[in-house]
């Protein structure tokens, strides 16, 4: 990684912005006007083509292509295609990721199908890991009559040192720090246990190497980083040796080996198919197909390395500022967003909105800043911090407006 210097004014930053090589990519995106888009990892924004994928695939492929599009479009092999796809920037091969369902759905279907292969049928999640991945595990764990094990971040790796599962994020939702993939596969193999990685805030942001660290099961988001758009479908990765050895717990019909056999009798397809249990949902799947298209020839090491730079400049103007910075320093060790902690947090993101400044609250006093690289440019995070020191000083959030809760924070 190149060091460039820390923006110290407005200039420096329009200076990175004219030397940015993914300056290009900008132009994919659908961005309102005015707007500045700090949310990335929560839904990323609409691009050009994926847009265009919807209008195609609605009123072509469906209005006048009708069933037939099953075959004609190849909607039916959207899983494993777009799953090709999403491969590469998870260091996966071909043919061992299928997207289908959501995060929480694919964690059941995951854990569900490894806990008996395990030594040690205990299940295990973080306790300040994603809430669905703990409803999920503690869900499972109660309908199967199996233990369930909440454990603490720093001790889920002794954890694993008597077998079990573990479901855990590479990038945590909270603070954005990186796993050390490497060290809890390694922790599993010997012990005999499996970890199932949430990589919903890593894929298209962070270069994991599934294979290389010996990972086997994993899945994630695309409405984040990915830019899938709303409830974009999940995706699903079993490395090739592993899936023959697993039973999907909901055995639907396009697992089957052969689904337009129609036959009573349930057998599983080869590899990671056999995980896509029912119909995906295409005008989804197209936006997806069409998003993926800014990744192409481009290397998440890049991206990253673009990110960790925003993330820098935010935190350094931060901590001048004073704020709890509850992120990584290290943008090596820290994923595509920055979380400052502020009693007044809630109410700071809504002044923030107010002037066309998008940013997350997590409860209980965390704003999150997201660094989607692809659209992002330093003068939007000089902007924005600039922005943030006014509120913040003097106290412009304090106003009634701002403290009203929306349901989605
Ligand atoms: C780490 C993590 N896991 C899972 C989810 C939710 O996944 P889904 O809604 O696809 O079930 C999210 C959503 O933000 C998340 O951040």
């Amino acid at each position: 990684m190149t060091t460039l210097p820390m923006p110290n004014a407005r200039e420096d930053a329009e200076a990175l912005d004219r030397a940015d090589p993914l300056a290009d990519a900008r132009d994919a995106f659908l961005l309102p006007e005015g707007i500045t888009y700090l949310v990335g990892h929560s839904l990323g924004p609409a691009t050009q083509k994926a847009t265009a994928r919807i209008e195609t695939t609605a009123q072509e492929e469906w209005a006048q292509g009708l069933v037939g599009s099953w075959n004609t479009a190849d909607w039916i092999h959207y899983p494993q295609a777009l799953g090709d796809r999403i491969a590469p920037l998870i260091g996966a091969k071909a043919g061992e990721v299928a997207v289908c369902d959501s995060v929480s759905v694919n964690l059941f279907k995951l854990a569900a199908a490894i806990l008996p292969l395990v030594r040690d049928k205990t299940l295990m999640v973080e306790d300040d890991e994603f809430p669905t991945d703990q409803y999920v595990a503690e869900g499972l764990a109660g309908l199967i009559g199996q233990p369930m094990q909440r454990v603490s971040r720093q001790g889920s790796l002794d954890a694993l040192q008597s077998g079990g599962v573990l479901i855990k994020s590479v990038v945590s939702y909270r603070d954005g720090l990186i796993a050390d993939m490497r060290a809890y596969e390694e922790a599993a193999a010997k012990a005999g246990g499996a970890i199932i990685w949430d990589l919903s805030h890593t894929v298209g942001m962070v270069p994991v190497a599934l294979h290389e660290v010996g990972a086997r099961f994993a899945t994630g988001c695309t409405y984040k980083y990915l830019n899938g758009g709303p409830g974009a479908p999940s995706f699903l990765f079993v490395q090739m040796e592993a899936a023959s050895l697993l039973s999907n717990p909901i055995p639907g019909w396009l697992g089957h080996k052969e689904p337009f056999v129609f036959s009573s009798r349930y057998e599983p397809a080869e590899g990671v198919q056999r995980f896509v249990a029912g119909t995906p949902g295409i005008l989804s799947c197209a936006a997806l197909s069409g998003a993926l298209d800014v990744f192409e020839g481009r290397r998440v090491s890049d991206l990253h390395e673009k990110a960790g730079r925003l993330g820098d400049l935010c935190i350094a103007r931060a901590q001048a500022l004073g704020l709890d910075v509850r992120s990584p320093d290290d943008c090596r060790k820290r994923g595509g967003h920055v979380s400052l902690g502020h009693e007044a947090g809630y109410p700071i993101v809504r002044a923030l909105a107010e002037r066309g400044i998008q940013a997350d609250f997590r409860t209980p006093d965390t704003i999150r800043f997201g660094f989607s690289p692809l659209f992002l440019r330093y003068v939007d995070v000089w902007d924005a911090m600039d922005a943030l020191a006014e509120i913040v000083r003097d106290r412009l959030w304090d106003e009634p407006r701002f403290h009203v809760r929306a349901k989605v924070t």
